[in-house]
């Protein structure tokens, strides 16, 4: 195998960018290796209406550093009040790519999401109707759901239904944990695909548990047992079209994760090119990694692959900086506990 590895520019199609000082600090990481990126709109508070999304495309596009290319792809968060027709125009505008399903209270920022899904019908209808892609945080939040299941109950329960209900709308399972979530891609043959984060793709719930808390380890959906990391890591490396990656890059400052009441999120954006390297060589299957991180998602979404091209060289063990610093304190970049040899040539 070569030591070097040149594929399409990446992009990245589950990511969470903030808003203010975080935003200025995070951004870079991401635009130094990605393309574009899929912007999540669960900022406080969140960004409901296509005025909202104009206004915050145009503050990331000032945080971006002289010299840096990135576009920033965004979405809309889904409320029960939410107007298919503000959807509609920031659709026909190009302004948005996607609208983002949180069911109330199943993450950060969620208090804004879905309790009655009925009350979003019209909207879905319309997005069926215009192709707009629906992005779903696909967990339950009932209280007597386990943590772990919440997932897979949620495929049964909420995103089958849903589809059912709703047949021409395409949907993205974001960050995908389990088995069940790939099986369930893997069954239906247009319209729907998945995003699988990083992280996921290198932790089990172990990693977080074990020999103490490691609060970094920690993000929603949770890492489940290694039998469903083996069947994610299946998924990113098959050449499968219908997954992607979504890195859900998600910084939260150090005083908040190492906390009583820790954040959900890693932080992956500095070092994601390098470990998933690593993944899909361990995997014999280096020749699919631009499929994943580069040609997957623009055509899941229906737009052009990124002409420019990122290489990556393979040396001795190369390392990152362990945080990064925003005005508002330091964010811990995400440790894959393993050493890193493919490093990005920028
Ligand atoms: O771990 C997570 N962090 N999962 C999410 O769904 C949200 C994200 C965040 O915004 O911090
Ligand atoms: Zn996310």
């Amino acid at each position: 195998m070569s030591d070097h590895l040149t594929i399409r520019r990446p992009d990245d199609w589950h990511l969470h960018l903030r808003d203010g000082a975080m935003l200025a600090a995070v951004l870079p990481e991401t635009a130094r290796h990605f393309a574009r990126a899929i912007v999540m709109p669960n900022l406080v508070p969140p960004v409901v209406t296509g005025a909202e999304a104009a206004a915050y495309r145009d503050r990331i596009r000032a945080a971006l550093p002289a010299g840096m290319v990135f576009e920033p792809l965004m979405t809309l968060y889904l409320t029960e009040g939410t107007d298919p027709e503000d959807v509609a125009a920031a659709h026909a505008s190009g302004l948005i790519k996607a609208v983002k399903l949180y069911p109330a209270g199943a993450t950060t920022n969620s208090a804004s999401g879905v309790t009655d899904f009925n009350k979003i019908a019209a909207v879905l209808e319309r997005m069926a109707e215009i192709g707009l892609p629906l992005c779903t945080h696909g967990e339950v939040t009932d209280a007597d759901v386990d943590i772990f299941d919440r997932e897979a109950v949620f495929i049964d329960r909420v995103l089958d239904p849903l589809r059912r209900a709703h047949p021409g709308l395409k949907v993205v399972m974001e960050h995908i944990t389990t088995a069940q979530a790939a099986e369930y891609v893997r069954s239906v043959d247009t319209g729907l695909g998945a995003t699988i984060t990083t992280h996921h793709l290198v932790i089990n719930r172990n990693h977080i548990l074990v020999g103490g808390i490691k609060p970094h380890y920690y993000c929603l959906p949770v890492a489940k047992r290694e039998e469903h990391r083996l069947a994610l890591v299946a998924a990113a490396t098959s050449g499968d079209p219908r997954f992607f990656l979504g890195t859900d890059s998600a910084p939260h400052i150090d005083a908040l994760k190492e906390h009583a009441c820790g954040c959900a999120g890693c932080f992956t954006a500095t070092n994601t090119m390098s470990i998933l390297a690593e993944v899909f060589e361990a995997e014999s299957a280096l020749d699919r990694l631009e499929g994943f991180t580069s040609l997957n998602g623009p055509a899941f979404y229906g737009m052009p692959a990124n002409e420019a091209r990122l290489t990556l060289i393979k040396g001795p063990p190369f390392h990152y900086p362990s945080k990064i610093d925003s005005a508002d304190g330091p964010v811990t970049v995400f440790d894959p506990g393993f050493p890193l040899h493919w490093q990005v040539d920028d």
